[in-house]
């Protein structure tokens, strides 16, 4: 299959900060990559790359067939962007949006009407169509933003964080109309920090950190790399989970992660129901009360911990005290913070 999305040693930097490291995609026509990584990683760097908002210092990129450093005209016509922060004009209608958008490009002003009413109904917006968009809740926007990205149905498609700061049913529409989009045929590249959304839409992840490329493959075979199948459990008291961790780290055959807020311990295992038993023996030998135990088997999160979790950074080593990561309850970034202005005009202009 030819990859609709095809990138080579891509490097940006910014000033000391090498964004982008040397990272090599390939994306195969009617199929979504998900790229995950943790705040900073790169990811809306190379998003931009490729859409043709930033022009990296090195490397090359082919998007629709055509090279985004030769031609970044002619790709912004082959491509949709839906951005990290929403991109929509305040002072027109949600309904005046996306007809501008149709008509931006080309589309009859017939057929911009029907499509903008069409994408109204669809995410949910119809019934606030005709309020100015800076009346719209942060969802809101995020939501118009995307189907502005989709008046017309370009063959490859980015979109950055997409489901960011949507509540769980409008994430779900949304997933509808992605799978609905990549069956017609779509190619999607989308980042985003909800690891069960990659694992639900993405057909291969690549993982970038420090702006490179740390792991890529499906979600099974990413998971199948973490290993095993992990040992959960819950300690009734947040001070028995120092020995409930020592308990772990002798029968388990990895890392012990816990995280205190919940008073969960996690560690990778062999040995199956068996060893659950021991656990359970063990703890209880100890005076050690449980509110939950299982055995379960690794999700995408527990391999993104593994790869990222012991990055060079202090703090970041797992243990009780260090920040809370993606999927961990992390405070969702709201779609309209502030952005840097080179990075607004930049949005601005791709559209
Ligand atoms: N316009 C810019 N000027 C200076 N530094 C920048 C600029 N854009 C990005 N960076 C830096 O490049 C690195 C990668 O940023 P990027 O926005 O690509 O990360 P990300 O993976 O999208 O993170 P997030 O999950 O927070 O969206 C960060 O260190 C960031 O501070
Ligand atoms: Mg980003």
């Amino acid at each position: 299959m030819p990859a609709a999305i095809h990138a080579e040693g891509l490097v940006k930097t910014f000033g000391d900060v090498r964004a982008l490291d040397g990272v090599d995609l390939d994306v195969p026509e009617g199929t979504v990559l998900g790229l995950l990584g943790p705040n900073g990683a790169g990811k809306t760097t190379a998003v931009r790359c490729l859409t043709t908002l930033l022009r990296p210092d090195s490397g090359r990129a082919v998007v629709a067939g055509i090279d985004v450093l030769k031609n970044p005209n002619d790709v912004r016509r082959s491509i949709g962007l839906s951005g990290q922060f929403a991109a929509v004009d305040e002072y027109l209608t949600g309904r005046e949006n996306l007809r501008m958008v149709g008509q931006l490009y080309q589309l009859k002003s017939k057929a911009a009407k029907v499509r903008a009413d069409e994408l109204l109904e669809r995410f949910g917006l119809a019934d606030a169509a005709d309020r100015t968009a800076k009346t719209y809740s942060g969802g809101m926007r995020r939501r118009l933003d995307l189907a502005a990205a989709l008046v017309v149905s370009p063959p490859v498609m980015f979109m950055d964080e997409p489901t960011t700061g949507l509540d769980p049913r409008n994430r779900l529409a949304l997933w509808e109309v992605i799978q609905e989009l990549v069956a017609g045929g779509t190619t999607l590249l989308l980042t985003t920090q909800y690891l069960e959304e990659a694992d639900h839409l993405a057909h291969d992840i690549c993982v970038v950190d420090h702006g490179k490329v740390i792991a890529r493959g499906t979600s099974d075979q990413l998971k199948a790399r973490t290993g095993g199948e992990r040992v959960e459990v819950v300690v009734h008291e947040r001070e028995h989970m120092t020995t409930a961790s020592g308990v772990l780290a002798a029968l388990g055959k990895g890392e012990v992660s816990t995280e205190q807020h919940t008073r969960k311990l996690t560690v990778p295992v062999d040995g199956g129901a068996k060893l659950l038993a021991e656990v359970i023996r063990e703890l209880d030998s100890r005076g050690i009360e449980i509110d939950d135990i299982g055995l379960r088997r690794p999700t995408l999160d527990d391999v993104f911990l593994s790869l990222t979790g012991h990055a060079a950074e202090a703090g970041e080593s797992g243990g009780p005290d260090s920040p809370p990561r993606p999927g961990e309850g992390q405070r969702p970034r709201l779609p309209m913070e502030p952005v840097t202005p080179t990075a607004t005009t930049d949005e601005e202009t791709g559209r």
